[in-house]
């Protein structure tokens, strides 16, 4: 038996659990491996309210497989609408920890998201008193805009001026996938970080375009050029707490992906940690993997370290085609039918041996 890989337990800090009986699949694969998760509030019904949290917040709790503990950390989603009432509320409650803003129309249930930042920055002068970070899907959606710059372009519109006009304001870009992103969270202030997903460290965008088109590569922001992930894969091992583990594993029905107009969104969260060690191992710093994944996150937020430990074996298994999605339906998860070389611990039972 190779010598375990022993981290204190991880968290994920950008998650997306969906609803109803999906939970019984997006909870459990989560659960075993991370210790708390920020939720998305992308439902059909976007999660506007603190009340509308809570009730989410009950179902997926009942989720949870018995013998795992797992905390959801709620999020609240704005919109053109979210009163400075709303924010009193939610910064009161101590299961909502932040606050997310989709530029309205960039992604998976974004209709109802900001159409103008200036908008909102009452509310924004309220999530500061309360020490509420704002996390930002950080693309423009200006038409004249090519996909591939969206991110970058985002930056200079949008988070520039809000970065100095809030210096105070937590932020945190999420899903970061360009050098320019990684350069600029770098280089900003001790208010601003980012997440880095384990598809954009993975990929390029080659494996969405290449020798056919693949569905299952098609996540927003989109994948970049080969250059952009190799930045993302030097900022995630290079120690730094700006950068911090967050997989927006984004379940969609395999209907909804393999379609004439497929949906955003990569199901990463039943492999999460496995494919981050993997990541690690290759860029030979495995041992910057534990900050990455199980410090920065918490220390950014202000919530305490995790206590319990969590083991990973270097043991390949082979990843199932697909999973049960909700009552009918089933989802094809990042990898499904391939190799894995790592393991966790308390998966050994899967592995091939
Ligand atoms: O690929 C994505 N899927 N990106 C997002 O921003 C949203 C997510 C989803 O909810 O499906
Ligand atoms: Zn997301």
């Amino acid at each position: 038996m190779p010598q375990p890989l022993t981290l204190i337990q991880p968290d994920d800090w950008h998650l997306h659990l969906r609803d109803g009986a999906a939970l019984a699949t997006t909870v459990a694969h989560s659960a075993k491996q991370f210790a708390r998760a920020i939720v998305m509030p992308n439902l059909k019904i976007p999660i506007t309210t603190t009340e509308l949290a809570m009730a989410y917040r009950d179902r997926i709790l009942a989720a949870i497989p018995d013998g795992l503990a797992f905390s959801p950390l709620m999020t609240l989603y704005l919109t053109d609408d979210t009163s400075i009432e709303v924010i009193k509320r939610a910064g009161n409650n101590k299961h909502i920890v932040a606050l997310k803003l989709y530029p309205a129309g960039a992604t998976t249930h974004s209709a109802s998201g900001v159409t103008d930042i200036e908008c909102t920055y009452s509310i924004l002068e309220e999530m500061i008193e309360f020490d509420m970070p704002l996390l930002i899907h950080g693309e423009v959606t200006d038409p004249s805009i090519d996909v591939f710059d969206r991110e970058k372009i985002f930056i200079e519109r949008h988070l520039e001026p809000l970065t100095r006009r809030y210096p105070e304001l937590k932020i945190v870009l999420e899903h970061i996938t360009t050098r320019d992103a990684a350069e600029y969270v770098e280089e900003g202030g001790e208010t601003l970080a980012a997440t880095i997903t384990p598809h954009h460290l993975l990929l390029n965008r080659n494996a969405m375009l290449v020798g056919g088109i693949h569905p299952h590569h098609y996540c927003l922001p989109v994948l970049k050029r080969e250059v952009h992930r190799q930045a993302l894969v030097k900022a995630a091992t290079s120690g730094n707490p700006k950068f911090f583990l967050g997989t927006d594993s984004a379940p969609h029905d395999t209907s909804s992906k393999e379609s004439g107009c497929g949906c955003a969104g990569i199901y990463s969260a039943h492999a999460a940690l496995e494919l981050y060690t993997e990541i690690f191992e290759a860029a030979g710093a495995l041992d910057k993997l534990e900050g990455f994944a199980s410090f920065h996150g918490a220390d950014f937020y202000g919530l305490p370290r995790n206590k319990e430990s969590i083991s990973l074996v270097k043991r390949p298994w082979v990843c199932p085609e697909s999973y049960q999605f909700g009552d009918e339906g089933v989802l094809r998860p990042f990898r499904a039918g391939e190799a894995l070389d790592w393991t966790l611990y308390a998966n050994l039972h899967r592995t091939i041996q």
